[in-house]
């Protein structure tokens, strides 16, 4: 495929591509160039201490990336790779700052998406990639979203068709023995703890700088409402008898919302809309992760 045979160039030189997983778009650059790595955080407008995930195309890269891989860790990448889970490790020698952020730690996970998994398995080397939007904007789930965020500042976009999870990965931290979560995402926590034989822990806040947990980074310029059946109507009629301009979102699919949420979200700024409504998810399966987006969408802002 042309297209492929362009990434793989642009990459081997330094540069900058968009790429689809079944979570969100990701900004690839070579995870063993330096001078490629720096241009990611250029590109996104990205605090350079935030540490970066590195794809890779087989199991069989493992070791060149991380020192140790203990046992649960095993078991999840057996389980869930490719899929929705970054496995955090105690890095490898040869790991760039540039990737960890200065970390002794590194990020690690394997997408779930054909084109990229050929584009990684071809590549042979590890892919360091954030979600594919600016700083503090909410994630990519198409190639045109990609390009709307970045334009010229990413050499090309692999298009491989809208997100089919539309929410970023889970994140585990295995580093120091027992698992940690440290991102609710694609794999629930129960989903976790199914493969693993027993209760994994939730972390609230991490010594390493997670950008996005932070508290309102998930946010539309319009103000997020976090709603149930019950008070859709009322807080509508308030907001409408304000002259605000507002957008429903009612799906009670989780899984639907998470494959439309930051679309909606897109959409809802493009329209100049002041607030958006949103029906709260039962908080099972992604609709954990979908509630820890809202949350933060929905929270005050300073300077907003
Ligand atoms: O689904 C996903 O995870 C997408 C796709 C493209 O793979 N990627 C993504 O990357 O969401 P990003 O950079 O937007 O979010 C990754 C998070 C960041 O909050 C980062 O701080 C955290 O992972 N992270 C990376 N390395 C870490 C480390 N060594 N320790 C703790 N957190 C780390
Ligand atoms: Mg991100």
């Amino acid at each position: 495929m042309q297209s492929l045979d362009s990434a793989l160039r642009i990459l081997n030189a330094g540069g900058l591509v968009g790429i689809p997983t079944e979570t969100v778009y990701g900004l690839g650059a070579d995870a063993s160039n330096p001078q490629a790595v720096r241009r990611i955080f250029a590109a996104k407008g990205r605090p350079a201490d935030h540490p970066l995930i590195v794809h890779l195309g087989t199991v069989s890269q493992l070791h060149t990336w991380a020192k140790e891989v203990p046992a649960p860790a095993w078991v999840l990448a057996q389980a869930f790779w490719p899929g929705p889970l970054t496995l955090i490790f105690k890095r490898a020698e040869g790991v760039l700052d540039e990737v960890t952020g200065g970390a002794d730690t590194v990020a690690l996970r394997i997408p779930d998406h054909p084109l990229t998994l050929q584009l990684l398995q071809q590549f042979g080397r590890g892919i360091a990639a954030p979600s594919a939007n600016k700083y503090g904007a909410v994630s990519p789930t198409t190639a045109q979203h990609v390009r709307d965020d970045l334009g010229n500042a990413v050499d090309l976009v692999l298009d491989g068709g809208p997100c089919r999870l539309g929410i970023e990965s889970t994140i585990v931290d295995v580093s120091r023995g027992m698992p940690v979560i440290l991102r609710p995402g694609g794999i629930s926590q129960q989903q976790l703890e199914d493969v693993l034989g027993f209760a994994v822990q939730v972390e609230s806040k991490s010594a390493v700088k997670t950008s996005g947990q932070d508290m309102s980074h998930y946010a539309p310029n319009a103000r997020v409402y976090v709603v149930t059946e019950e008070t859709d109507k009322a807080l509508s009629e308030e907001l409408l008898a304000q002259g605000l301009k507002i957008r429903h979102v009612l799906l009670a699919d989780a899984n639907e919302l998470a494959r439309q949420l930051y679309g909606l979200l897109r959409e809802a700024d493009e329209q100049g809309m002041d607030a958006i409504l949103i029906q709260e998810p039962r908080p099972e399966g992604v609709g954990v992760a979908v509630l820890d987006r809202l949350q933060r969408a929905a929270a005050p802002r300073k300077n907003k």
